[in-house]
């Protein structure tokens, strides 16, 4: 099988999983009990947030650990709502947000808050006229802009945005799901308020999130209980797996300090290329000088992406449309109606994306491989206009 699909989730890093064994055996016990095990245990917890802050240039005291980061979304967006009310204040974001980040606005939409989308250009980045103007508008309120696009890869400008939003007394929270392990990403050079980690789409396990607060911000913790996690998010600690997203947080910020994936970023580039002179009808998809190197954002006029998806399947390689496929029927996706993207070629796109385990060899396979399933389909299909899927043997 080659997996292309590292957006949706990345492959557990064979020393994620010798790091975190000790944890699920021996190393069991509760790091609030008072014997020398549990203080031990405490200590490795310690050393895995020390991990994350220091690939995110934080202090490891703003740094807690969550359950993923849909948790850690909603725990910033409903603190935000709590803190802030609904009276007076705005809550500005994006149109191409995660539903994690979407929904919980819409929530808040739901109950009388003020809710602002701001659009993005073609190349898939938001406006930050559209930004500026909202928060200027605004008498106060929070805003929350993703880092990097999950279909798209594409960086979002988070550090100008974040400087409108600081310049107008506006909260700012980043969704860097995406981005952190990936690309740069560094608080003290981009002083957001809240950014949101997963673990498993760097190598982590999944179901282990973190949650970045700079000192000071006011906080209302979602979840009250036994007050670990600096009373922000009680619970007994998932200790192994918070070991695991420690030790991706370090391979990844080694990975960064070496070439910033460069070799990802090469095999992401010589697909591109190759897909664009071996294939006719070939569009790439979004901004190719802001974006994560670990993803391909491509349409194939003619062809229907759940039809290649189906096929590429078969032939043994695991990708993910480039928009919704929803009970069956391809829907263009809410980020790619945002970037002003016609139906025909948003159906028609895949989602490629790559990690530090796909090799060179993968890549000249897949494009191979796809290049079959772009010819089969378009036979079927009759070569122009998006016909309908057809799945045969
Ligand atoms: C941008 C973005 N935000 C939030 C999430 C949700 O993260 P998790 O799967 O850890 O809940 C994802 C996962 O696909 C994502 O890509």
């Amino acid at each position: 099988m080659i997996y292309l699909d590292n957006h949706a989730t990345t492959a557990v890093h064979p020393e994620v999983v010798e790091a975190m064994m000790p944890f699920l055996t021996e190393h069991f016990h509760n790091p609030s009990s008072g014997y020398r095990a549990s203080r031990m245990v405490k200590k490795a917890i310690a050393e895995a947030r020390g991990q994350v802050a220091e690939l995110i240039g934080a202090k490891e005291d703003e740094v807690i650990f969550t359950g993923c980061g849909t948790e850690s979304n909603n725990m910033v967006l409903k603190s935000l709502a709590r803190v802030y009310g609904r009276k007076t204040s705005r809550v500005i974001t994006g149109e191409i947000e995660h539903s994690a980040v979407l929904r919980p606005c819409q929530a808040m939409k739901d109950v009388g808050f003020e809710v602002h989308r701001c659009g993005v250009d073609e190349e898939g980045r938001l406006r930050l006229d559209e930004f500026r103007e909202a928060c200027e508008g605004a008498e106060t309120g929070f805003s929350s802009i993703m880092w990097a696009n999950n279909e798209t890869g594409v960086i979002q400008p988070v550090g100008e945005a974040c400087e409108i939003a600081k310049e107008n007394g506006i909260a700012f929270h980043t969704d860097a799901i995406q981005a952190v392990g990936k690309t740069a990403v560094n608080v003290r050079e981009v002083p957001v308020d809240f950014l949101s980690i997963s673990g498993h789409k760097f190598h982590a396990p999944k179901g282990i999130g973190a949650l970045y607060l700079r000192e000071g911000v006011r906080f209302e913790p979602l979840i009250r209980g036994g007050g670990q996690e600096f009373g922000h998010r009680s619970g007994t600690e998932n200790v192994p797996y918070i070991v695991g997203l420690g030790k991706a947080a370090a391979l990844m910020k080694a990975a960064l300090e070496k070439d910033q994936h460069a070799g990802v970023a090469a095999n992401r580039d010589h697909l591109e290329n190759r897909l664009c002179e071996e294939i006719e009808g070939v569009i790439l998809n979004g901004s190719r000088e802001h974006r994560v190197p670990t993803c391909a954002h491509v349409s194939f006029e003619g062809c229907e992406g759940a039809g290649l998806l189906i096929l590429l399947d078969e032939s043994g390689v695991q990708i993910s449309t480039g928009s919704a496929c929803m009970t069956g029927k391809q829907q263009p996706s809410h980020v790619q109606k945002a970037m002003g993207i016609s139906d025909d070629q948003a159906k028609s796109s895949l989602r490629i994306s790559f990690s530090s385990f796909t090799t060179r060899e993968d890549t000249d396979e897949a494009v191979e491989r796809i290049k079959m399933a772009v010819e089969k389909l378009r036979q079927v299909q009759g070569g122009s206009g998006v016909g309908p899927v057809v799945v045969y043997s």
